[in-house]
C-alpha cells in the first residue's frame, strides 16, 4: 500500500467520516437533500401457481417516492413506489403476467429481450387503457439473461419510464456464479433523473430531443450514490443503462479488473477480464469481481465520464467463499449459418423527425417481412452526427463487425444481444435468424433505444412470416 492509499484507507475506515458529506446540490429553485444510504434492492415479485402456470399480479400505479428529505415526489412505479418489482424466471417456467393499468392514462408493458409471441411483447399495440388489465402469457424459452420491462406506449414510452416504469426480469441460470439475489448478485438500474423543485422534470426541448433527455442526478436503484455491505469474495453486479438517453462508462475507481460475463441476452463464450465497460441505454452487463484483496476498505463503482459514484462497497472481513472461482465455460454458442440476405438499416433525420430508411414510424405501415428460419445480416449505420443504438424485439442476434472489423466489437457484445449502441459515423453487422412465431398480422418493433428517439419516429415494424 503506498502513502495515498494508506491515507485514504485511514479517512475511510475513520467511523462517521466517509457518512459525514451531504448530499446537497442545488435543484432549480431550493437546496434539497438527498436521501442517502443503502442501495435499494427492488424485491422480488411474487406469484401463485396454477394449472403449473406462475402468475404474477404487477399494479402499474403513481406514487410518491421519498427521493430528497421531507419531499413527496410524485413517481410511478409496478407494484413500487419507484421502478417495479424484479420477475425472476427459470427457463421453461410458464407464466402469466398480469398488468393493470392503474394510472389516469394508457399504457403498455414490454418485456424487453424476452422472446415471446408478438402478441405478447407489449409493444405499442397491446395498449393497457386506465383501469384495464392486460396478460403476457408466455412459457420462457431462452437461455439466462437479464431482460427488463417497461412500457411502450406510441409517443409517451420515454416519459412514462422516465417517471419510473421499469422493472427487471431476471431468467436464471445453473452455473456456479454468485445467485443470492441482492446479496453477492446485485442489479444496478442506472439512470439520470432531473429534478425541479423535488419533482421528476420530464420537460424535453427540441435540443433535449435531438440529442436524448440526458443530465441530472444520477440514481442508482432510485438512490444517489449509494453504499452496498459486501460480505462475499466474489460479487456479480447485473447492470441495466436504464437511461432515456445517457451513456454511462462504468468502471472501479482504482481501475480494478473484473470478468465480464455476460451481455443482454446471454452470457459469453468466456469471461473476459476488463477495466471498464460503456454501455447505451437498454444495455445490459453483467461482472463478477473478486473483493477478496479489498477486506475492511471501501471501494468505489463510478461513472468515469462524470466522475461520479455509481456504488459505494463497503467491504467487510472474513469474506464468504460463496464459489471457488468463476467458471471458464459460460455458453456454448451455435456455429452460425451462412447468411442468405441482408437488409439495411440507416438512422437518420428529417425536418426535425428521427428516421430509419428515410420513415419515421407509422403503426399501420409493416417495414420489413422476415421469413422465420432464415439466416440474414442487418446492417445499421448511422451517418448522422448524433449517437444512436439499435434494438429489435423478441429476437436476438450476433454482432459480426463494428466499421468493417470484428476486432471493434466490445466485450460485453460477443454475446446473444438485443441491443448495439452506434458511434456518429458507426456501421454495424450482426447475424439474425427468426426462430419462433410466425405471424403476419401482429408486427414487432425495431427502434433506437434513445427514447425520445424513438418517441419522435425512429422505429419500424416487422413481422416474421
Ligand atoms: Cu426496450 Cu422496444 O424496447
Ligand atoms: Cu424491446
Ligand atoms: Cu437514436
Amino acid at each position: 500500500m503506498d502513502r495515498r492509499d494508506f491515507i485514504k484507507t485511514a479517512l475511510l475506515t475513520l467511523p462517521g467520516l466517509a457518512m459525514a458529506a451531504p448530499w446537497w446540490r442545488w435543484d432549480k429553485k431550493k437546496f434539497l437533500r438527498y436521501i442517502g444510504g443503502t442501495l435499494p434492492i427492488p424485491s422480488l415479485a411474487r406469484y401463485r401457481v396454477e394449472g403449473g402456470k406462475k402468475i404474477f399480479d404487477m399494479n402499474i400505479k403513481e406514487s410518491t417516492h421519498t427521493f430528497f428529505q421531507g419531499v413527496e415526489t410524485k413517481t410511478y412505479g409496478i407494484n413500487s413506489s419507484y421502478l417495479g418489482e424484479t420477475l425472476l424466471f427459470h427457463p421453461g417456467d410458464d407464466v402469466i403476467l398480469r398488468f393493470r393499468n392503474e394510472l389516469d392514462e394508457p399504457t403498455t408493458m414490454h418485456g424487453h429481450g424476452m422472446h415471446v409471441p408478438a402478441r405478447m411483447d407489449g409493444g405499442p399495440h397491446q395498449v393497457i387503457a386506465p383501469s384495464k388489465v392486460w396478460e403476457a402469457r408466455y412459457k420462457v424459452q431462452q437461455s439466462a439473461a437479464m431482460n427488463w420491462y417497461h412500457p411502450h406506449l406510441m409517443g409517451k414510452t420515454a416519459e412514462q419510464v422516465y417517471m419510473g416504469l421499469a422493472g427487471l426480469i431476471y431468467i436464471q441460470d445453473d452455473l456456479p456464479l454468485p445467485k443470492n439475489y441482492g446479496i453477492d448478485d446485485i442489479p444496478l438500474v442506472l439512470q439520470e433523473r432531473r429534478f425541479a423543485d423535488g419533482q421528476i422534470d420530464y420537460s424535453p426541448s427540441r435540443m433535449d430531443i435531438m440529442r436524448g433527455y440526458r443530465g441530472g442526478e444520477l440514481l442508482v436503484n432510485g438512490k444517489v450514490a449509494p453504499t452496498k455491505n459486501i460480505f462475499h469474495r466474489f460479487v456479480r453486479f447485473r447492470i441495466l443503462n436504464g437511461s432515456n438517453a445517457s451513456m454511462f462508462r462504468i468502471a472501479f475507481e482504482n481501475r480494478l479488473p473484473f470478468y465480464i460475463i455476460a451481455g443482454d441476452n446471454s452470457f459469453l463464450e468466456r469471461p473476459s477480464i476488463e477495466s471498464e465497460v460503456l454501455l447505451s441505454p437498454a444495455e445490459r452487463v453483467e461482472i463478477v469481481v473478486d473483493l477478496s484483496q479489498f477486506e475492511e476498505q471501501r471501494l468505489k463503482l463510478v461513472e468515469t465520464q462524470s466522475s461520479r459514484t455509481i456504488l459505494d462497497l463497503n467491504i467487510f472481513s472474513n469474506l464468504q467463499p460463496n464459489i471457488e472461482a468463476i467458471p471458464q465455460n459460460l455458453i456454448h454458442f451455435e456455429q452460425m449459418e451462412s447468411p442468405l440476405f441482408t437488409r439495411r438499416f440507416e438512422l437518420g433525420m428529417r425536418r426535425m423527425r428521427l428516421t430509419i430508411n428515410g420513415k419515421t414510424m407509422d403503426m399501420s405501415r409493416i417495414d420489413e417481412r422476415v421469413p422465420l428460419g432464415r439466416p440474414e445480416i442487418w446492417e445499421v449505420v448511422n451517418p448522422t452526427r448524433m449517437e444512436h443504438n439499435f434494438h429489435i424485439h423478441a429476437t436476438h442476434f450476433r454482432l459480426i463487425e463494428r466499421n468493417g472489423s470484428e476486432e471493434n466489437l466490445r466485450p460485453h457484445e460477443r454475446c446473444y444481444k438485443d441491443t448495439v449502441y452506434l458511434a456518429p459515423g458507426d456501421r454495424v453487422k450482426f447475424y439474425v435468424k427468426m426462430v419462433d412465431f410466425a405471424d403476419a398480422k401482429n408486427p414487432y418493433m425495431y427502434h433506437c433505444h434513445f427514447l425520445e428517439h424513438e418517441d419522435n419516429g425512429m422505429m419500424g415494424q416487422f413481422v416474421v412470416i
